[in-house]
């Protein structure tokens, strides 16, 4: 084809698109809708952000919940509502892309990590933030195993200043992996989210349909309302990913856009993960019948392979929790001879971990 012809036929299709598509932000996976669905996990965490700003006395949170069942929508929109009322109390940092104490305390500072101590920089923190100052520590699961101590945790919650903080974790266990004396003066209220249910998934991906596209088939929306709950675990994203797809390439049909959206999700995921991580995955496919402990002798000896240094047993085990929690792996239990064994199976196809892995390693 010669590249006046795609250009052509290219500039055709978007503008097609855009005929279709009323407002693209909308399909945003970080935008905040100005309203959100009612849940009842709205109520604990509304009544301890207002009970902090009326009292001053923090009540530390942690929210659990799996992928895309609307934890950092949901926290950032209280936030903004917050706000608009209160001014500027709430600093929101995503642990995923500053992953030590002293990579957060930084971004929050808008300094550069380097060239101070940790002290140097809790006391500069201390001296800008002041009372009533929630932070929000998006994926704080995602702290690396380099930062041990988690030095924050401590300091945020022994400061004379009270401040509030609101912790958010795919990992259910993240609570049990701290040290005892942080949990002992963190002690967050933890609040469970639970997945969303088939009308509720219905109801906001109906919103969202209604908010970004000129037209949609309700029957359409109904399937891939049908697929998200069914097939993806209620994640809204993979819905709205659909969504997206069905509106700019309807020929492809409501399936094959479905699975389109999970694979370019799940590749996005595995494309995120640490290497540690990612060498566990990789062990985990390699080993045909994924019982545990044969996939850990591989991952020991993938990661010397490698050249990392590979965790311990419990490490690997919390972190194979971790890959169950968001969604690429199960852990099942089954028994062999007499004695039951954990089996892991894959919930991914696995050449997406191929194409992650060559880049990464080869
Ligand atoms: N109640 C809701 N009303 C409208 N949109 C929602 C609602 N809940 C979630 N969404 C949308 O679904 C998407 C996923 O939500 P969100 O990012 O909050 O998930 P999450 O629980 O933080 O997931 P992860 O654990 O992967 O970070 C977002 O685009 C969000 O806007
Ligand atoms: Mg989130």
């Amino acid at each position: 084809m010669e590249i006046e012809d795609y250009i052509r036929q290219k500039g055709k299709r978007l503008e097609k698109t855009s005929r279709s598509i009323r407002d693209y932000q909308v399909f945003d996976f970080n935008y905040v809708p100005e309203r959100p669905l009612m849940r009842d996990e709205v109520r604990p965490i509304a009544d301890a952000m207002l009970r902090y700003l009326r009292t001053g006395i923090s009540n530390n949170l942690l929210i659990v919940g799996s992928r895309g069942c609307g934890k950092t929508m949901l926290v950032r929109y209280l936030a903004k509502s917050l706000e608009r009322q209160e001014g500027r109390l709430f600093f929101y940092i995503n642990c995923r892309h500053h992953n030590t104490s002293f990579k957060i305390m930084a971004e929050l500072l808008d300094v550069r990590p380097r060239g101070y101590g940790l002290d140097e920089l809790w006391a500069q923190f201390q001296a800008r933030f002041g009372k009533r100052s929630v932070f929000i520590l998006d994926e704080v699961d995602l702290i690396s195993e380099k930062d041990r101590r988690k030095d924050l945790l401590y300091l945020l919650s022994r400061s004379d200043r009270n401040y509030m903080v609101v912790m958010l974790s795919n990992n259910p266990r993240f609570h049990q992996q701290l040290d005892n004396s942080i949990k002992s003066t963190l002690q967050p209220e933890i609040i469970h989210f639970r997945n969303y249910n088939a009308d509720q998934v219905m109801e906001i991906l109906k919103q969202r349909a209604r908010l970004g596209l000129y037209h949609y088939s309700a029957g359409d929306l109904a399937q891939l309302a049908g697929l998200t709950y069914k097939n993806a675990n209620a994640d809204i994203r993979v819905g709205i990913k659909t969504l997206y797809l069905c509106a700019t390439e309807p020929q492809a049909g409501v399936d094959a856009n479905f699975e389109r959206a999970r694979r370019d999700i799940v590749a996005d995921l595995i494309h995120g993960l640490n290497d540690k991580n990612l060498l566990i995955l990789k062990a985990a496919a390699s080993v045909p019948d994924g019982h545990v402990k044969p996939v850990y002798e591989f991952y020991r000896r993938l990661s010397a392979a490698m050249h990392e240094t590979p965790f311990s047993y419990v490490y690997f085990y919390s972190n194979l929790s971790y890959l169950q929690s968001i969604g690429l792996i199960m852990l099942v239990s089954t028994k062999v001879r007499k004695a039951y064994t954990n089996q892991i199976q894959l919930l991914f196809d696995a050449q997406v971990l191929g194409q992650v892995w060559q880049a990464r390693f080869q």
